[in-house]
């Protein structure tokens, strides 16, 4: 069983899904109204726990009744809490979250607690980090966090993964500590500058990528994909055929899926069709870790 350690965020995603998303100014009625655990820390958590790993997560919550639900929900699949922190000074994490009938999102977050994640914590935590073969980050952290775990775990050893969402210019030490790095296009666009349209803009700004760091670049295109480069692998693997309800945390999904196959030892190439597959199952469900699939499910996925 591979052990994932994830440094990041935990928030409650107040979900309405409507049959479009409203403009500037516009109200849309006829929606149907869910809460969902959700974060993309904790989101990548659950969907390594299902894909088989052993997780621990690192972060924090508030001291409300969403921050115990959340940490809750993160034992239910049996995931390590024991450095997911309760701030009583601060609020969880919120996602406002809007879905429209072909699943696409709108997502606004209050990070709350979130926030609060300092680079003393990853020193709390530095047991499970350096005892994980794989760390998860994303970027809903404060970045001394992100940068200060990255740096920890990878003089352990660790593969370190970086899906840099929601995106920002990141550091140089923190490419330097990162093997493998996993934006969708919009944020491959922003961290590259190469806008991206087809296959061929995502191999570029993958190489791109690739010469400030990290090993592997795999860039997430929807339903188009992803594309992907390391040292001896590089090419695009098609997304699977299905009928999107909630595209919300499907990102996660890939990267968690990524993260955990790289860290049993897949090449690139069947890591990057194993995240497909988790990402497109995630895709047809309502709720970010709600809609999180079984190992089982994206290996009957595989073989069909
Ligand atoms: O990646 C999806 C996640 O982004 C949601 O669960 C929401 O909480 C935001 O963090």
């Amino acid at each position: 069983m591979v052990r994932v350690c994830v440094v990041g965020s935990l928030n409650m995603d107040l979900v309405v899904k409507a049959p479009r998303l409203p403009r500037v100014g516009e109200t849309v009625s006829g929606g149907t109204f869910a809460t969902f655990p959700g974060g993309k820390g904790a989101n990548q958590a659950v969907a390594a726990a299902r894909l088989g790993a052993r997780v621990a997560m690192v972060g924090r919550v508030g001291g409300d009744p969403f921050g115990r639900e959340l940490v809750d929900s993160l034992k239910r699949d049996g995931i390590d809490v024991a450095h997911v922190r309760v701030d009583p000074g601060a609020a969880t994490g919120v996602a406002q979250i809007g879905v429209d009938g072909e699943g696409r999102n709108m997502i606004m977050v209050a990070s709350g607690a979130n926030m609060r994640v300092a680079p003393a914590a990853v020193d709390e935590a530095r047991n499970v980090i350096t005892g994980a073969r794989v760390l998860l980050l994303q970027l809903e952290i404060p970045i001394e966090a992100v940068v200060h775990a990255a740096t920890v775990a990878r003089a352990a050893g660790a593969v370190v993964c970086l899906d840099p969402a929601p995106a920002a210019p990141l550091p140089e030490a923190l490419y330097a500590c990162v093997d493998v790095i996993s934006p969708n296009e919009v944020e491959a666009g922003i961290l590259t500058g190469v806008e991206i349209h087809s296959i061929a803009d995502a191999e570029r700004a993958a190489a791109a990528l690739r010469e400030r760091g990290p090993r592997v670049a795999v860039v997430k295109m929807g339903a188009r994909g992803a594309s992907f480069l390391s040292p001896d692998e590089g090419g695009h693997v098609p997304a699977i055929a299905v009928k999107a309800v909630d595209t919300t945390a499907a990102g996660d999904a890939f990267a968690a899926a990524l993260g955990v196959a790289l860290g049993e030892g897949s090449r690139v190439a069947a890591a990057v069709t194993f995240a497909t597959h988790a990402a497109g199952i995630k895709v047809t469900r309502m709720g970010a870790q709600a809609g999180m699939p079984a190992r089982a499910e994206v290996e009957e996925a595989m073989r069909r």
